[in-house]
């Protein structure tokens, strides 16, 4: 069987991923978020599913019957059910709403205008060389053609960023 079919309850959400993939990679797959603080290599416990319907290929369930989603591959149809505690709690972000998966919902919202900004910008200047008549220090000479560059006034470096000038100028 090449293809797996796995829904997760309580969302009722349906996905059909490769063989091989884990319950984890089908639930981000599916827009269901299950908590995976170790990010899927199997330590935390979080991931926890409960393998309602189907066969299913892993190190198996705990006492309790939980999965580690992370570490368990469905074969053919799988029906699995989400535990309570291994979905983010939303009530947290201020408004009074149920516990509902926002993996998928957070990464559209995320993911549509967004701009970034840096906070600083790489800027090419050109710094004359140094000659007989113009023996000023680099450090001056640096300064000189920022100011002109970006009409500037009061620029100072560092002493540190001044020690180490020569060697980027050369
Ligand atoms: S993600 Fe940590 S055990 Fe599955």
């Amino acid at each position: 069987m090449d293809k797996a079919k796995v829904t997760f309850l309580p969302y009722g959400k349906t996905i059909e991923v490769p063989a091989g993939y884990n319950l984890l990679r089908a639930a981000v797959g599916a827009g269901v978020h299950i908590n995976a603080s170790c990010g899927g290599a199997g330590t935390c416990g979080r991931c926890r599913v409960r393998v309602l319907e189907g066969e299913t290929e892993g190190p198996g369930p705990d006492e309790q019957g939980w999965h580690r989603a992370c570490q368990t591959k469905p074969i053919g149809e799988v029906v699995v059910q989400v535990a309570g505690d291994a979905v983010p709690d939303t009530t947290i972000m201020g408004e009074k709403r149920a516990r509902v998966p926002v993996g998928r919902a957070v990464f559209e919202e995320l993911n549509s205008d967004w701009h970034l900004e840096a906070p600083t910008r790489k800027r090419h200047f050109h710094v004359d060389p140094p000659t007989i008549s113009n023996n000023r220090s680099d450090t001056s000479r640096l300064l000189r053609a920022v100011k002109n560059d970006l009409k500037l006034d009061n620029l100072r470096l560092s002493l540190e960023l001044s020690r180490k000038l020569p060697k980027v100028l050369r």
